[in-house]
């Protein structure tokens, strides 16, 4: 009888394998940039050291009048959450101390935030805490960034062009998702890696090296709440997977709702609604970051005809677009539906 044959470990599983810090698998990659100068490797450890204060915040929520709503702010949709803004305070604190970002897009505030940091070369958009409105009733939530090489003059502030690139011009984008356990995952446009925080540690770990994302899948996430607002193209092709006997999976937190999808396959939709006429989530700081994920892993992000990440962006920095993203059979199939 011949052996089983066997696979051999590629150079990453060798350099980086599964139980790797996250601190030693950012500089094992910035290694293998000869060009690298480790400033986008430190903001990516700024944004993780802001995430491991969250974790401890967001298992405290509940106590010490943490877990409570402090009314609309900014450019809010919902009402403002104490912890929403803790996070907000918290990553912009990381990301002005680590001094490679010199601004910072916030859902939680109307203008950009100057970090001081002139000579940074980068600028962050981030969704601090997104579905924190359901913190109180212990709720999965995530954080939501993406980040840019500034185009602005080094040596001055950042101007609102550094955000409007695009999203093909990202370097990098993930999420962090503060659920059953902590999850950061993230993409610098060389596939998606996953990594478990060890509370006990204080530590996160590598544990999903290469996520991919299944071509079909048979969850549909939408609040069907909307149901009579959504246009007629989701409407019918929510029929069909109802009729096709699709399970139906919502949280209300886009960065749990789509993890979870990341991994069973499926399709996340926010079609425009009657409140919400082009949509309700932000072009630049929740669907270009997801987007950029999904195209690494496989997947599909559209805002209906047009890619997610080919949408130019307006001078609204807090734009709103539909987002359909998943599988890249559903998304598709969606696509030829709204098409008819
Ligand atoms: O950031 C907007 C957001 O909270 C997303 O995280 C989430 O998917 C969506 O809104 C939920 O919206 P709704 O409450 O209308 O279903």
């Amino acid at each position: 009888m011949s052996a089983p044959a066997t696979i051999p470990p590629s150079h990453d599983d060798i350099a980086t394998p599964v139980g790797t810090t996250l601190e030693r698998y950012i500089m094992r990659k910035q290694a293998e940039f000869p060009f690298a100068t480790g400033e986008l490797s430190q903001l990516l450890r700024d944004i993780a050291l802001a995430s491991k204060i969250m974790v401890r915040e967001v298992s405290r929520a509940g106590l010490n009048g943490i877990a409570a709503v402090v009314g609309p702010e900014g450019e809010q949709t919902a009402p403002r959450h104490r912890l929403g803004e803790e996070a907000h305070i918290r990553f912009v604190r990381a990301l002005t101390n680590g001094r490679e970002c010199c601004a910072v897009l916030s859902e939680a505030r109307a203008d950009i935030i100057d970090t001081g940091n002139h000579d940074g070369k980068y600028v962050v958009a981030l969704n601090p805490l997104n579905g924190s409105v359901s913190l109180d009733f212990n709720v999965s939530t995530g954080t939501i960034f993406s980040i840019y090489r500034r185009v602005s003059r080094y040596g001055g502030p950042a101007r609102a062009e550094d955000f409007t690139q695009g999203g093909r011009a990202q370097v990098a984008a993930g999420y962090i998702l503060y659920g059953s356990s902590t999850m950061l995952v993230y993409t610098t446009g060389h596939g998606v890696a996953g990594f478990t925080y060890e509370p006990s540690l204080g530590e996160f770990f590598l544990s999903h090296p290469r996520l991919t994302m299944p071509t079909r899948g048979e969850v549909f996430s939408c609040n069907e709440g909307n149901w009579f607002d959504f246009p007629e193209f989701a409407r019918t092709f929510l029929t069909t997977c109802k009729e096709r006997r699709m399970s139906a999976r919502y949280v209300g937190s886009l960065a749990a709702d789509y993890h979870r999808n990341l991994f069973t396959g499926g399709i996340y939709l926010y079609p425009p609604t009657g409140q919400w006429p082009s949509g309700k989530l932000r072009l630049l700081y929740e669907c270009y970051p997801i987007a950029f994920v999904s195209e690494q892993a496989g997947g599909v992000a559209v805002t209906g005809a047009d890619e997610v990440l080919d949408v130019p962006p307006t001078a609204d920095l807090h734009q709103r677009v539909p987002l359909f993203v998943g599988s890249a059979e559903l998304v598709r199939e969606l696509q030829v539906v709204a098409a008819e």
